[in-house]
């Protein structure tokens, strides 16, 4: 079910990255005319061109990429001022909406990780295929994934491989960092890559050695479990009564934190004696599937990094938004403030 159908021309342009799940997204996002959307990581905006496309509403795209933000000039300009362009992160994606005139929107929706523009330029040192420099910041502030690995302690790195990467061997890969790092430090992907190989051993039919180790440290140095959990209570607070959230995440960790975020928000919420500032609440979102939806097999065909996607929409209600979330939901890390930083 496509909803409105009225946009004017805008679903042009190269596919820089091929939207995962796109017709999904606009099934549940139901755009309508006279409506606004945020889509709070625009990315190569193929999410935005198909709103825009399916309705006569306005966009706002944000993400926390420059390149990705310049890269959607053109897409501006040809929206005929139906989509506005912001570098924000979306844990500030209500405040960026207010900014841009909008006190409450009909949908959001967040389309998690690195796209494949960030993942196959080399420069950006997303990729363990690529030698790059071993950078990793989707936004280009804070520290690098080089500064983690040649100043963090061998227990941190432990810890941030396994509790982000989920990688079994994560203390024989942070002794195998440590150890390279005091003969020179580690400043590049195929150095890291490498080093993470010389201490995991896998069989020609599994995933490259490196892989979890690079989502790790990806996932920490742009804090995207956190920058999760408060992208979600900020679209809790602009949506308006009856408006979408869509979510696609792509590894367990962040699925995890969307659906344990719809669940509680969709039960009441029962007062506790003993912890009196969770008073009793009615639920903020109603759960529009009770499973992920997934993508098909010819999906996965022609765009094998939709392999393990999984949408989860939902609908709010008329209830206030609640504060805080349930604890537990990130893995307790040292903060990236307390990294130094070598560049
Ligand atoms: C998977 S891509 C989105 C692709 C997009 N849906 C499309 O069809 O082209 C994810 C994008 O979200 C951005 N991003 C990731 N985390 C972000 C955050 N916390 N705030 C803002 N943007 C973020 C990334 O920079 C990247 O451009």
């Amino acid at each position: 079910m496509m909803a409105g159908g009225g946009g004017s021309a805008v679903a042009g342009g190269p596919a820089l990255h091929i939207p995962v799940l796109g017709f999904s997204v606009i099934e549940f996002l139901q755009p309508r005319n006279g409506c606004v959307y945020i889509d709070a990581t625009f990315g190569a905006g193929g999410y935005t061109r198909a709103i825009l496309a399916a309705a006569e509403c306005k966009v706002i795209g944000i993400d926390r990429d420059q390149t990705a933000i310049a890269l959607g000039a053109d897409l501006v300009e040809q929206s005929g001022g139906r989509l506005t362009l912001i570098e924000d992160r979306f844990s500030n994606l209500d405040v960026v909406a207010r900014e841009a005139g909008f006190d409450a929107v009909d949908g959001v929706v967040l389309d998690l990780g690195v796209s494949s523009m960030q993942l196959d330029s080399a420069g950006r040192g997303f990729s363990f295929r690529l030698e790059g420099p071993l950078d990793m910041r989707m936004g280009g502030e804070g520290p690098s994934a080089a500064d983690v690995v040649n100043s963090v302690s061998e227990r941190t790195l432990a810890d941030i491989i396994f509790s982000l990467g989920e990688e079994r061997r994560s203390r024989s890969v942070a002794r195998a960092i440590v150890r390279a790092r005091t003969d020179a430090p580690i400043e590049t992907t195929r150095k890291l890559a490498e080093t993470v190989a010389s201490a995991v051993r896998s069989r020609a039919d599994e995933i490259h050695p490196a892989t979890r180790t690079f989502q790790a440290l990806r996932i920490y140095v742009n804090d995207e479990l956190g920058e999760l959990v408060k992208g979600l209570q900020a679209a809790e607070r602009i949506l308006k009564k009856g408006g979408r959230l869509v979510a696609v995440s792509f590894h367990s960790l962040e699925d995890r934190i969307v659906k344990t975020f719809l669940v509680d928000r969709s039960q009441v919420r029962a007062g506790s004696r003993h912890a009196p500032e969770l008073s009793r609440a009615a639920p903020t979102f109603r759960m529009l599937a009770k499973r992920p939806i997934t993508p098909d097999d010819d999906e996965i065909a022609r765009n094998p990094r939709a392999r393990s996607a999984k949408l989860r929409p939902a609908e709010r209600t008329e209830a206030p938004a609640r504060v805080g979330v349930a604890a537990g939901l990130v893995p307790v890390l040292p903060s990236l403030a307390d990294v130094p930083r070598g560049r």
